[in-house]
């Protein structure tokens, strides 16, 4: 399958070896009989000129990932139908456009949702060729040009990668290099240890040996390895605390290893106290990241990349920008998404996420950061992304990272119309379908902004008290009178986190967004929103809805004519979305109901 690019129909050449091979080879066979001239200007790097030299011949000029980048953007917009007015400039908002797969050795991937790993199998590299070519062709199509390939959970023996695995990941990376994709690894930091080394202190200088011999064998087999990936002092990770070092003193360590071969760190700001007393008022989790590396603001060095999820949980339906994304002016910055549904669905239940991600962009100043990076939503699955339609958020995050600006139903609606042959009223039914589907998970879920009334562990599927007495201080605090946690300068101090005007518009409830409201405040059930319903008319007004405009998605997608094997994976998927939905509803509304004793107004059905 070649997803949005299954009208291409032949496959890529094994003796491509460099991206504008490829671009030469994409455009001859889909424009048979075009004459196409392509000038490589090294140093526009992944930027691009199109234009038209006769009738009918075209001139492409670019660096050699640029031109394979405006030979997609040629072949789909030819696909789409559009006809584009020459000459066509383009060049992406970030250099490092980055996907991070949490694919482990053994080929299970964390929080995958589409199959098994496409790189590892039995403890080792070990893949299908052919379907690495077309994940680098979807890839390069959709302008991503950066892939971390193992857990950043690094499991034995995914520490190999470095060792005895060296020429494997060369191999690898020889297969991605026609695609302009550069590999990435995620690190162990305490693989010094492995080795017969005591410690893996950061500031110790058998440590700081240790990575730069072990930097210079890594890219003397891959010259073009784009950095590390680290998780440090997360979640039982390994990482400087254990010696005392903060963490600008570990990544610099690293940076300095990977230095002299343009290797950049990328290192995860997703740390948090994850053995938290549930009885502990004092310790707010949305804090830590903040506590963790403001101060260290300016004091990494210039290879390193923060990068910080997007919001200061964890990929919850929704939750605020991150305050660590507004308060590192000195500090290069990437932000963190996530395509794997965990908390959003599994890739059962249809969520489109390029609105989410258009929102965060309305309270981040794009020029903040200078990558985006999303964690992947890939497997061995046929259609590599478990869900059909969520091949779209992969799609359309590469047309975010490439321009933030992009309008989210100009890409929904681009990808659709090169995924499937609809009429346009078809097409429109689709987007609007998938443009409106995360709006009503997050009715059908936890309510407004309060997140974390998943399973635990599994995250799929309601269970309000779930994490309630759990060690990972997620906690909403719903009793019989209100609901929700304080989070301004009164209460836990969060908010004083964010410059002035973000803290102004959250600070009083009265103000506060209503999808934010129970993320910063705590309140009675009686509380009257803006609109003048009650808090808890509210949360059972939106699970009814929530359910209703599920069985309406269900029947408007199921007469969509998707073809097979598209068709049936939709069916099935939107059944189990269907019940997980009714499930959500009923468990939600029949929680508060029990708690507050207060009756819905509209008489609905609440179990009790
Ligand atoms: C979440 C997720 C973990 C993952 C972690 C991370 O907590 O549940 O599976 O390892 O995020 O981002 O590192």
């Amino acid at each position: 399958m070649n997803l949005w690019l299954e009208k291409l129909e032949s496959d890529i050449p094994g003796s491509l070896k460099k991206p504008q091979e490829t671009a030469l080879f994409e455009l001859e066979s889909f424009f048979p009989g075009t004459s196409f001239d392509l000038c490589e200007q090294p140093g526009m790097g992944d930027a691009y000129r199109i234009e038209n030299t006769a009738a009918g011949s075209f001139r492409l000029t670019g660096g050699s990932t640029g031109l394979l980048y405006g030979a997609y953007r040629l072949i789909a917009d030819r696909l789409c139908g559009l006809d584009v007015t020459l000459p066509v400039v383009s060049s992406p908002k970030y250099t490092l456009r980055m996907i991070n797969c949490w694919d482990n050795a053994d080929g299970e991937i964390e929080r995958g949702y589409a199959g098994r790993s496409l790189f590892f199998r039995n403890g080792r590299l070990d893949y299908s060729v052919s379907r690495i070519r077309t994940l680098g062709r979807l890839l390069a199509s959709a302008g991503l040009n950066v892939l971390c390939i193992n857990n950043v959970n690094v499991h034995d023996p995914a520490q190999l990668l470095l060792e005895d695995y060296l020429p494997d990941l060369a191999a690898l990376s020889d297969l991605f290099r026609p695609f302009g994709v550069r590999l990435m690894v995620s690190v162990d930091f305490s693989q010094p240890m492995r080795h017969g080394i005591a410690t893996a202190d950061p500031l110790d200088p058998a440590v700081r040996a240790w990575w730069k011999e072990t930097a210079s064998r890594v890219y003397a087999a891959v010259p073009d390895l784009a950095g590390f990936l680290v998780k440090a002092d997360s979640e039982g990770r390994p990482g400087p605390f254990t010696y005392g070092r903060n963490h600008a003193e570990g990544a610099n360590m690293l940076a300095e290893a990977l230095k002299p071969f343009g290797g950049m760190v990328v290192w995860r700001c997703f740390v948090y106290n994850c053995r938290q007393d549930w009885r502990d008022t004092k310790t707010d989790r949305p804090k830590a990241a903040w506590e963790h590396y403001a101060f260290l603001d300016g004091e990494f060095a210039d290879n390193v990349i923060l990068q910080v999820k997007h919001g200061p949980f964890d990929f919850q339906v929704r939750e605020p920008l991150s305050p660590l994304l507004l308060g590192m002016k000195k500090t290069r910055l990437a932000m963190e998404l996530q395509l794997a549904q965990e908390y959003t669905g599994h890739q059962i239940d249809l969520y489109t996420m390029i609105p989410m991600w258009k929102e965060l962009y309305g309270e981040l100043p794009a020029d903040n950061i200078m990558s985006l990076a999303a964690v992947s939503n890939l497997g061995d699955d046929e259609n590599y992304t478990g869900h059909p339609l969520a091949a779209a958020n992969l799609y359309t995050y590469g047309m975010l990272a490439w321009n933030p600006d992009v309008d989210a139903a100009e890409a929904v609606t681009r990808w659709c119309r090169l995924t499937y042959d609809f009429t346009p009223v078809q097409e429109q039914t689709l987007v609007s379908l998938m443009l409106s589907s995360r709006r009503t998970y997050e009715k059908y879920t936890a309510p407004l902004g309060i997140g974390w009334m998943v399973t635990p562990h599994d995250h799929y599927g309601p269970n309000p008290s779930g994490y309630e007495y759990d060690l990972w201080g997620t906690y909403h605090k719903a009793d019989r009178n209100a609901v929700g946690i304080d989070r301004t300068h009164a209460g836990t101090g969060y908010l004083d986190q964010y410059p002035d005007q973000y803290r102004i518009k959250y600070e009083d409830p009265a103000v506060c967004p209503d999808l934010l409201l129970l993320f910063y405040h705590r309140l009675p059930y009686g509380y009257r929103m803006r609109d003048g319903r009650t808090l808890i008319q509210r949360i059972y007004d939106d699970h009814f809805e929530g359910l209703e405009e599920t069985r309406q998605m269900a029947s408007a997608l199921l007469a969509l004519p998707f073809p097979e094997p598209d068709a049936g994976v939709i069916r099935s998927r939107m059944e189990k979305q269907l019940l997980n939905a009714r499930e959500w509803c009923d468990i939600i509304n029949t929680f508060f109901h029990r708690l507050s004793g207060i009756p819905d107004d509209k008489g609905r059905t609440i179990y009790d």
